[in-house]
């Protein structure tokens, strides 16, 4: 169970994220839609950072994985060969009297009971009442996760469409297409970021469990012979990819291996890396799969395409996938949860005698959304003139904020809470001496004077 003050902090960071312009609820101005949110201007620039840095890491920087943007709407027999139409479902229960529903897993899991679905068909003793009012719950029954609509103005069987549960789906069927355009050989990897849906029973937690989200997905197509060994070797870069991408405190993450009765439908083996959250202790970051060569053989035999691989000896065979599957709204959240600190009053001139807890994010420069802040000391012409020009060139290769209302030191203080690494500030020294600003640093609060004309060299050392 989560400690008191661990909720607490959940509570002050989401009225962080609202106040500062991170992630507000989403159509507000109607009172919200539960489990929706929307990116405000430094939760958007967050969210690129995260996008950008995966991008980077996983297609940019690598020979063998290829990117992707594979359409959210696709043909519903893709559904019926992934084996989604079927099986991707949560068991649902009722409760007559104060017609909530739940989900009977998560139902069985807070009374220490590990869920298996053969008793949990049974209905045991734990499935009978209603954990919120003590009323009758109904039998359980398979909900569906996938958010049907229809293409076109006719509403039939037809025209039926899904809005993609997963972006893997829309990586396999395109494996052939990757592999002759870029005469990709084995082994090699599709990767694409985009929006995945799912009608969860049980969203929450703020940004955590949403029914839009965003996935980072890889599939990386391997020699069969190949798996276990490809697998290990997904599990210990993407581990580290949290700890020296986006500096991720280490202790706070861990590698879970499935149990065999956790699987999802098409793999055999998966990991979880799982972040300690305030809210539930230990949940789900991320996770690793050897999806086998499930998908690829299904889509054959619905599509009646050849989805194979020929290697330099003339064999032929399906290729295994391992899948590195993240979500970007939770590593978001894990972001924002990690980077969170309170210190104690004193660590700006202004707030030198109060006992006020001062909140600095602590993010990673790259992760940042601003990296830099231009603060003239005061609102004079001369002053504003300088800062103004010195914003517009450091604009062009970082993001920056300008803001010149109240005391430098409560400027500092905002800068500290969005987290922003560096403050620049224009003095009367600047204009009448020196040519030179204060760079103060947002962790050490160290301050060192810098000539206007090497900033440029200067923040690119830094940044
Ligand atoms: N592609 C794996 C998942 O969406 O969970």
């Amino acid at each position: 169970m989560p400690k008191k003050e661990e909720i607490n902090i959940m509570e002050k960071l989401v009225s962080l994220a609202k106040r500062r312009g991170f992630i507000f609820p989403s159509s507000e101005i109607y009172g919200g839609l539960a489990s929706s949110y929307d990116y405000g201007p430094l939760g958007i620039e967050l969210k690129n950072n995260v996008k950008k840095i995966w991008w980077r890491d996983m297609v940019q920087q690598r020979k063998d994985v290829f990117g992707l943007d594979a359409a959210i709407l696709m043909h519903p027999k893709t559904w019926e060969a992934s084996g989604h139409l079927k099986s991707f479902s949560d068991p649902l229960v009722d409760c007559r009297k104060c017609k909530k529903r739940f989900r009977a897993d998560h139902i069985l899991h807070v009374q220490g009971i590990k869920p298996d679905l053969g008793t949990m068909h049974e209905k045991p003793e734990a499935l009978k009442v209603c954990p919120e009012c003590g009323g009758e719950l109904t039998k359980i029954r398979d909900f569906n996760l996938m958010f049907k609509t229809f293409l076109g103005p006719v509403e039939d069987s037809a025209s039926i469409a899904y809005l993609r549960p997963e972006t893997a789906q829309g990586i396999f069927v395109n494996y052939k297409n990757v592999k002759d355009s870029m005469r990709a050989k084995l082994p090699f990897g599709i990767a694409q970021i985009g929006k995945s849906f799912r009608n969860e029973i049980t969203p929450g937690n703020f940004i955590f469990r949403t029914r839009e989200f965003e996935q980072m997905e890889l599939e990386y197509f391997v020699n069969p012979k190949e798996a276990n060994k490809q697998y290990k070797y997904w599990l210990e870069q993407r581990f580290n990819w949290y700890i020296e991408s986006l500096g991720i405190e280490k202790s706070n993450l861990r590698l879970r291996p499935h149990e065999k009765d956790e699987l999802a439908h098409y793999a055999t083996a998966c990991s979880d890396i799982e972040y300690k959250f305030p809210f539930t202790d230990w949940d789900e970051l991320e996770g690793i799969s050897n999806r086998q060569d499930y998908d690829l053989k299904q889509h054959s035999t619905v599509s009646g395409e050849e989805l194979n691989y020929r290697d330099e000896d003339g064999k032929v065979f399906i290729p295994y996938v391992i899948e590195p599957s993240a979500g970007v709204d939770r590593t978001v959240l894990t972001i924002l949860v990690d980077a969170y600190s309170e210190i104690s009053g004193g660590r700006t001139e202004t707030t030198k005698s109060t006992k006020d807890l001062e909140v600095v994010m602590k993010f990673h420069k790259d992760v940042a959304p601003i990296k830099i802040a231009i603060l003239p000391l005061v609102k004079k012409e001369k002053l504003q003139k300088v800062a103004a020009e010195l914003h517009q060139s450091l604009k062009q290769n970082w993001t920056t904020m300008y803001d010149e209302t109240a005391s430098v030191g409560r400027r500092y203080r905002r800068q500290d809470e969005i987290g922003t690494p560096y403050c620049v500030t224009i003095d009367f020294e600047t204009i009448e001496k020196d040519n030179s600003v204060t760079v103060r640093d947002r962790d050490t609060m160290m301050q060192e004077r810098v000539k206007i004309e090497e900033l440029v060299e200067y923040f690119g050392e830094k940044l």
